[in-house]
């Protein structure tokens, strides 16, 4: 089981302060990984601190938003200070600011949304990658979504940020493979966490997902764990540029979203 092991390993993952980020850390901490978690709001972080150092792990918490590039350049900086470099980053603090349609959207939410869900991931990697380099590899995990594959009603800025980060995965998979490190995404289909609430939270909208479903619900965060501890470790040394959709069957269903 080496191959699925983080032993002496430091990863760095964003909007690890709740959800799906939160469990991430929490894995990789429990597969022997020194972990760095990042978002913008530091008391939340500690407790997430706390809870993993109580299992047994290493962790440290750094306050960081993924809009400002100096924040995210610190971000990888006292990542660095702290342990000693970066081997594993996992880019995964997103926001969804706007609902409606996409004619609609004022030009500063799509200032926002691409800034945080498309440029932070960017700045991330373009900052954490020298580390990597000098230490002879490495991995990057982005997290997608299936907006970013399939027009999904009421979410179209979201999803072209989703689609952006599916090809941003792509091109710097091969500007970054001569250096050993791979680049890869994950692209969730409905995951409850707090970003989802008002998906499974209103009562129609849910059943109507759960209904297109192939599996029948939504995913626990846990679910998605095995993949991203498989795309962090050297089980995964081979496999670049691909992003892996993980939707209980959503997107193979012929009438995908509901209404
Ligand atoms: N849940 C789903 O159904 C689903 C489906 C597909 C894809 N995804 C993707 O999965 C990722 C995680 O989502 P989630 O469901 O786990 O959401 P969540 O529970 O709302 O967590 C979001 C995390 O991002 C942090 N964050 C938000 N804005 C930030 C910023 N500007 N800079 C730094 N950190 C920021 C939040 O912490 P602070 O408030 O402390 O900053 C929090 O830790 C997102 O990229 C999302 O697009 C989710």
């Amino acid at each position: 089981m080496d191959q699925f092991s983080l032993q002496g390993k430091v990863a760095l993952i964003t909007g690890a302060s709740r959800g799906i980020g939160e469990a991430i850390a929490q894995t990789f901490a429990k597969a022997g990984a020194q972990v760095i978690v990042a978002s913008r709001h530091l008391d939340n972080l500690e407790v997430v601190v706390q809870t993993i150092r109580g299992n047994g792990g290493e962790a440290f918490a750094i306050a960081a938003h993924m809009g400002d590039a100096g924040a995210v350049k610190l971000l990888v900086q006292q990542s660095i200070d702290l342990f000693g470099g970066i081997d594993v980053v996992v880019n995964n603090a997103g926001i969804n600011p706007y609902w409606g349609s996409l004619l609609e959207a004022e030009e500063s939410l799509w200032d926002k949304t691409l800034d945080v869900n498309l440029k932070g991931y960017f700045r991330l990697i373009r900052e954490a990658t020298p580390s990597m380099i000098e230490r002879g590899g490495g991995k990057v995990i982005n997290i997608a979504s299936i907006a970013g594959l399939s027009p999904m009603p009421g979410v179209g800025l979201y999803g072209i940020s989703k689609a952006a980060v599916i090809m941003l995965t792509k091109i710097l998979a091969v500007e970054l493979a001569p250096n050993n490190i791979q680049v890869n995404a994950i692209a969730p289909g409905f995951v409850k966490t707090r970003f989802s609430q008002a998906i499974w939270g209103d009562e129609t909208v849910n059943q109507a997902v759960i209904d297109n479903t192939p599996a029948k619900r939504i995913a626990d965060v846990d679910e998605l764990m095995g993949l991203a501890l498989y795309l962090a470790t050297p089980a995964s040394q081979y496999l670049t540029g691909q992003t892996i959709v993980i939707d209980g069957g959503l997107t193979l269903s012929t009438s995908n979203y509901g209404d």
